[in-house]
Parts: structure tokens; sequence; C-alpha cells
């Protein structure tokens, strides 16, 4: 496979700038003979999650397709599912640059970016038009400048939209890059939340004769009581899955290294044990009443099953892929 040498070109460019440069390939050989170029033939490893049934049990991690512009590629690379987004209800340009960082000798990654996205309406035009059918799911999350307390409006606004459109719907309230996003994770404003999420639900329901399970994605900066406590909500609005976990705050991994006191979330390798514990405490918890997405810092076969032993149904991969490339999918797909 040809990865180590495409790696070793992108990581000479800036990050985002690889990034795009990457987005503008596979978009421009979408859909034409070089699509193969792309293409991965796996098994077929089918996994019922949510009352869906997935293709295979590796997913895409939100945030790499931001706005559902390149489906089709990831999905040619042999992908069981796609999560798209995270999309808030109107465009925003995310933080100043520099605000993606490589930490080779980690295997990490710390971004700020702050939801730099096109908007709802664009993403659901680009969902439209892709060739895809697997299981889409699509992650949502609020404006920055709707104040936390408002929060949930933008959530039902991008809920209406996507729900015609979606597998599932991931509710980003654990991302650290957008001011106040994380206290929705705790007490009062959680059961608000999900009780607006679940009665929205319940509605587009009815209204579209479809049910969209819809998955909370977590931090994985949580105490043990917050762990608990979010659990005990997630169970008693019924909410269909969870989603663990998102990047961390925490710098203890990396602490040294290039980078490595910048701003953001810290995923990739020093996110993995981590991440895994997280599972494991939720698993215990849950007892199989919802099940477990997990995704932080998977990089290996053994990565991936660690997380399924913890007690995820399904994975995904972000930063494992920025490092490893379509191979990871195949080995991962393969083997699990
Ligand atoms: C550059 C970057 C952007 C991300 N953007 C989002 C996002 O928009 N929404 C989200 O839910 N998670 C986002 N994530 C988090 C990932 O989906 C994933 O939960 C986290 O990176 C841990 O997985 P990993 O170690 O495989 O990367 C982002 C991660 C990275 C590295």
């Amino acid at each position: 496979m040809l990865y180590p040498l495409v790696r070793k070109a992108l990581f000479q460019l800036d990050p985002e700038r690889a990034h795009e440069l990457s987005f503008q390939q596979m978009k421009w050989i979408s859909g034409t003979p070089l699509e193969a170029c792309l293409r991965q033939t796996l098994p077929s490893k089918p996994v019922k999650c949510m009352g869906l049934t997935f293709r295979n049990p590796l997913g895409l991690a939100a945030g790499l397709d931001k706005n559902a512009e390149c489906m089709d590629a990831f999905a040619a690379m042999g992908f069981g599912f796609l999560e798209v987004g995270t999309v808030t209800p109107r465009p925003q340009a995310g933080n100043d640059k520099p605000r993606l960082f490589r930490l080779p000798a980690a295997e990490g990654i710390i971004n700020r970016m702050g939801f730099n996205n096109h908007g709802v309406e664009a993403l659901v035009e680009n969902v439209k038009r892709a060739r895809y059918n697997g299981i889409l799911g699509i992650n949502i999350g609020k404006n920055k400048d709707t104040p936390v307390e408002r929060g949930e409006e933008d959530y039902l606004v991008c809920m209406e939209k996507v729900y015609a459109h979606a597998g599932y719907i991931a509710i980003n309230i654990s991302s650290p890059n957008t001011p106040g996003l994380r206290t929705l994770q705790y007490g009062e404003a959680l059961d608000s939340l999900l009780a607006a999420i679940k009665a929205k639900q319940h509605l587009l329901h009815k209204q579209q004769d479809k049910y969209v399970p819809v998955a909370v994605k977590i931090a994985p900066d949580l105490s043990e009581e917050e762990l608990i406590q979010i659990a005990d909500s997630l169970v008693r609005h019924n909410i269909d899955g969870v989603i663990a976990t998102n990047t961390t705050l925490d710098r203890s991994l990396v602490s040294g290294l290039q980078y490595g006191d910048e701003a953001g979330g810290l995923s990739g390798r020093p996110v993995q044990s981590r991440s895994t514990e997280v599972i494991r405490r939720l698993a215990q918890e849950l007892q199989g009443r919802l099940p477990i997405i997990g995704v932080g810092g998977i990089d290996s076969l053994v990565a991936a099953r660690e997380k399924m032993a913890a007690g995820a149904t399904l994975v995904q991969i972000y930063s494992g892929f920025i490092y490893k490339g379509p191979p990871l999918i195949k080995e991962i797909v393969t083997h699990l």
C-alpha cells in the first residue's frame, strides 16, 4: 500500500493544508475510474446496533468529514459506517488558525477547530448528492454565538433538518472547543436537553414514519460520579446509544512534546487508555441497556479489540486513520 508515502508527503505540509488537499483529491476522483485507487474490498461483517444493521463494526469518527463532502471516497475504503459533522444550524468559520497540530512522537493530534462547517443545509445537500447508501450518522452541535442556555434550540433545528437523511443522529455535547458546550453533560442541563431531543425524535418519527436513533457523544474527562450520572440520564430518557469518547483536555501523556501544550482537544494514542476506561465503566453501569460506540486512540486491531472487550458494540477512528491510512481499516475490519 502506498499510504506511508502519501503520509510522508502530507506530513510535510501544514496539517490543515494537508487536510484540504486530501479532500480536494478525494472529491476529484470520486465517481471516476480513479476511485478504484481508494477501493478496498473487505469481508462483510454485519453488526446490529440501535436497531440498525451496520456493514461492519468500524466507522469513521465525526470531525473529519464535517460537511459530508467525501462520503463516497470514505465508503470505498471499507468503513462499515460514516459519521459526518459536527454540523451547526448556521455556517461558521471556527477558531483562528493555526488550530490543528500533529504530535507524531505520541501519534496524537491537538485540535481547536471550533466546529468550522458550512451549516446544516449545505450538509444535507451534500448527503443528497452522494451515492453512499450505508449507515450515516449525522453529528450535530450548536453555533458558537448561540448562548449555551439556548443551545437546545440549535440541536432541535439540526435534528429537524437532518432527520430524513440520517441513519442515526449523534448529539455532540463534548467538544472542548465551543465555550460552555461541555456543561450540557451535567445535571439539569443534560436532563432538559435529552427530554427536548426525545420529544423531537418522537414527533419526527410520527411525521416521517421513520425511527432514527439518537446517540450522545461524551468526553473522556469525566469523574466516576459524573459518568454514573450521565449513564443514568441516558437510560432514563431512553437514548438509543452513547459514543465514548471525544478528545481530552488532559496533557499528561504529551508533556514536553512540541505542541503538547497547545489549547484544544487531544486525540490519538494519548487518549486510548482513558477512553477505554470510560467505556468499561459505562458498560458496567449500563448493563446492556444501551449500546456503546467506542472511539479514542484506536490505532491497531489490538486497540479495536480492547474497545470491544471493554463493552463497545461498534468502534470509530479518526487520528489512527491520519497516522495509518486505509490499511488500518483493512487490518481492523478483516480480523475483528
Ligand atoms: C481534527 C479533529 C476534529 C474533530 N472534530 C470533531 C467534531 O466536529 N465532532 C465530534 O464529535 N468529534 C470531533 N473530533 C473527535 C473525534 O471524532 C474522536 O472522538 C476523537 O478524536 C477520538 O478518536 P481518535 O483518537 O480516533 O481521533 C475531532 C477530532 C479531531 C482530531
